[in-house]
């Protein structure tokens, strides 16, 4: 074949590849089979190894590109991606409808009702046709260059094909939603489960995270999929006169577009479209948090024009929370490392949003009263923002009674109490071995004394064994203690003792987070160790002094005072000392210059560094990380997608910054 015939040749297989692609990956209506479709990938694949000269970047072949990213590189939007407000009733509908009437009441329109997709908006550029750049939304103006990960996704055209003429030579934007088709998320979850890795909590969270990847090939691997909900031309081309025909259109250049849309001639259908899909959503393949309702009418939607923040021709309606019926199996209490004594509801599994839900928490004593619950019943849970999802009522009592907590402790029988004014029952037995167990594992985690290699399983075994009665012990093991333990090997041992023996150097703040005081957690410890540079100062501080300094409150001034007052920990604190645990510190000169002294720093969405790597940035140079966004916030971070602390930004009109500007700041 010469390089004529091989040109001729190339430009079919692509042309067929596209074809078959649109039909398997848009349409979901594939004509050949896997095998055939294969072949033909690897004709052209052999075709352009032979011919390189004749590899264009929109090949189907390079879907996934060359190296790794280093970096994600800000885009600016050619026009602001707006977001839109939320409603959450019928009314707020009928609001919506009518204010649409008062300014422009001359007008007949019809509204377009759009599924919401739950995933992560972003916006494609085509230049001359072809896929130029892949963005998201990021703070609406400026957003990641995630082209390297787009192209991978296989539902998003490298190249148009059917491009009408007023696009050709121009470049254009489509602007619509990344999101992880529920199958791709289960399966991602799975993996990382078997991996050792956390699940993402949701599939948007999934789709996120698989975006911030800087190697394509990882991205690929994901299954993400793409909704196209907008045509943003550049320019002044003649385009469809409205979003229902803009959708067409988008299809027929091969996009993908949701096919349940649908044109509504007044707001009691709209009522009635979205009533139907909350009774729906949960037979769809992928996730959705709601409808869109746009007004059809490019023109009118010009007229209608925006406030800065949202558009006034759309508005976004939220289905409630998700919620599912079933049957609690069993309560069970469990004691934590705190001692306090929490019960929670096994369910008979029932899937909610694509997620199986068999367990929800029931928090306390008060809550069990609140809700009138016990083993049997059938109740509503809800699965929110919360980890583990929460019982919402009893909807079918199958017994008079209530389930109360025990009024001994489950581990180690010992007394049950509940302090005025406090919502959690304890055990108040120091010696409590559950409790010895959950204090041992905090003390070893990897956000306190980090010493690996010291998991649950071997803490309990030490127990067990008699050998660690509190934490300080393990300062005293030795490898002949060890291997005798089931599964230990000599060089394990030996790892351990050591690992144990390095912790002892470990930063203050680390060791004020392990010892396990009541309501002081990593950040909180890291303020108490910039404030007390050696444990004998913060055990004789006082209440007042504790309570005196910013972001230590009440309650957690009168925990740490009473936890140095407690003969028992003060044993075991020396013991630390004895085995040479590093108590205090020389105060740091700072190296990093102070730039961001008394600047208050909020984040929210997605950004290409880890968070915590973020936060620490910010604090070595002296400021301040919150997570909600007040008067009192300097700045807020917006990354990918943000959230609601966005909007309060805006409203309180704090200043917003990129992660690129942010990083500037950081110099
Ligand atoms: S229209 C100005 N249509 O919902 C129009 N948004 O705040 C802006 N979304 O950030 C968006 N499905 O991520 C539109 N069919 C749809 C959508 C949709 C999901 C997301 C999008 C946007 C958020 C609205």
């Amino acid at each position: 074949m010469d390089l004529r015939e091989a040109e001729k040749r190339i430009k079919e297989l692509v042309g067929e590849i596209e074809y078959h692609n649109r039909k398997y990956y848009v349409e979901d209506n594939p004509v050949i089979s896997d095998y055939e479709f294969d072949m033909l990938v690897k004709e052209l694949s052999e075709l352009e190894a032979r011919f390189p000269e004749l590899v264009t970047p929109d090949s189907p072949t390079r879907r996934v590109g060359g190296e790794p990213i280093k970096e994600f590189k800000p885009v600016r939007h050619v026009s602001p991606m707006l977001s839109l407000d939320n409603t959450y009733n019928k009314n707020d509908l009928s609001e919506f409808d009518g204010r649409i009437k008062r300014i422009i009441p001359d007008a007949r329109y019809d509204y377009f009702v759009e599924l919401k997709i739950d995933g992560i908006a972003s916006s494609l550029t085509y230049e001359g046709g072809r896929l130029a750049i892949a963005a998201t939304r990021g703070d609406g103006l400026t957003g990641d260059d995630i082209t390297h990960n787009a192209r991978t996704i296989r539902s998003i055209p490298l190249s148009i094909r059917n491009i009408p003429e007023s696009l050709s030579n121009t470049r254009f934007h489509v602007r619509g939603e990344i999101f992880l088709p529920l199958k791709s998320f289960e399966k991602i979850n799975n993996e990382r489960l078997s991996g050792g890795l956390e699940p993402f909590a949701n599939p948007r969270n999934a789709a996120g995270g698989s975006l911030k990847q800087l190697d394509p090939s990882v991205t690929a691997r994901r299954g993400l999929d793409f909704f196209a909900y907008q045509l943003v031309p550049e320019g002044d081309q003649t385009m469809p006169g409205s979003q229902s025909r803009s959708m067409e259109l988008l299809e027929e250049m091969g996009f993908k577009v949701n096919r349940h849309n649908r044109k509504c001639p007044d707001i009691g259908c709209v009522m009635d479209f979205c009533n139907e899909w909350e009774a729906k959503r949960s037979e769809l393949a992928y996730e959705i948090d709601g409808m869109v309702i746009k007004v059809d009418d490019l023109r009118l939607q010009g007229r209608l024009g925006s406030t800065g923040k949202s558009p006034r021709w759309a508005i976004s309606y939220k289905f409630p929370a998700k919620q599912a019926t079933t049957k609690v199996n069993d309560i069970i209490a469990s004691v934590g490392r705190t001692g306090a004594v929490t019960p929670v509801a096994f369910l008979e599994p029932v899937r909610i949003g694509g997620v199986t839900v068999s367990r929800a928490a029931l928090y306390n004593a008060d809550e069990l009263e609140r809700l009138c619950i016990n083993v049997g019943d059938v109740v509503i849970v809800e699965r929110g923002g919360e980890v583990i999802p929460k019982v919402v009522k009893v909807v079918e009592k199958k017994t008079d009674g209530v389930f109360r907590l025990p009024d001994k402790c489950p581990s180690c029988g010992g007394r049950l109490v509940r302090d005025e004014g406090e919502a959690a029952t304890r055990c108040i037995n120091t010696s409590c071995p559950v409790q010895l167990q959950k204090n041992v594992e905090h003390y070893a985690s990897r956000g306190a004394m980090d010493i690996e290699g010291l998991g649950p399983k071997v803490i309990d075994l030490l127990i067990q064994a008699g050998l660690v009665g509190d934490y300080a012990d393990l300062y005293g093991l030795n490898t002949g203690d060890l291997v005798p333990l089931e599964r230990m090997g000599k060089k394990s041992a030996e790892n351990l003792v050591e690992n144990i023996q390095n912790s002892k150097d470990r930063p203050l703040s680390r060791l004020y987070y392990g010892l396990g005081i009541r309501h002081v957690g990593g950040r909180s410890a890291e303020i108490l160790a910039a404030r007390f540079n050696s444990l004998d100062e913060l055990i004789k501080a006082e209440t007042a002094e504790l309570e005196a300094i910013n972001e230590i409150g009440p309650v957690m001034a009168k925990s740490i005072h009473d936890f140095f007052r407690e003969e028992k920990n003060l044993n075991v604190i020396s013991k630390l000392k004895a085995a040479g645990v590093k108590t205090s510190e020389e105060r740091k000169t700072p190296e990093t210059p102070q730039s961001l002294a008394g600047k208050t720093f909020v984040f929210t969405g997605a950004i290409s560094l880890p968070r915590a790597e973020a936060e620490d940035m910010v604090k070595s140079r002296g400021g301040k990380v919150t997570s909600s966004v007040s008067k009192k916030t300097d700045y807020v971070v917006a990354g990918a997608d943000p959230g609601s602390k966005y909007d309060k930004a805006r409203e309180l009109g704090v200043e917003i910054i990129s992660e690129t500007q942010f990083k500037k700041m950081l110099g």
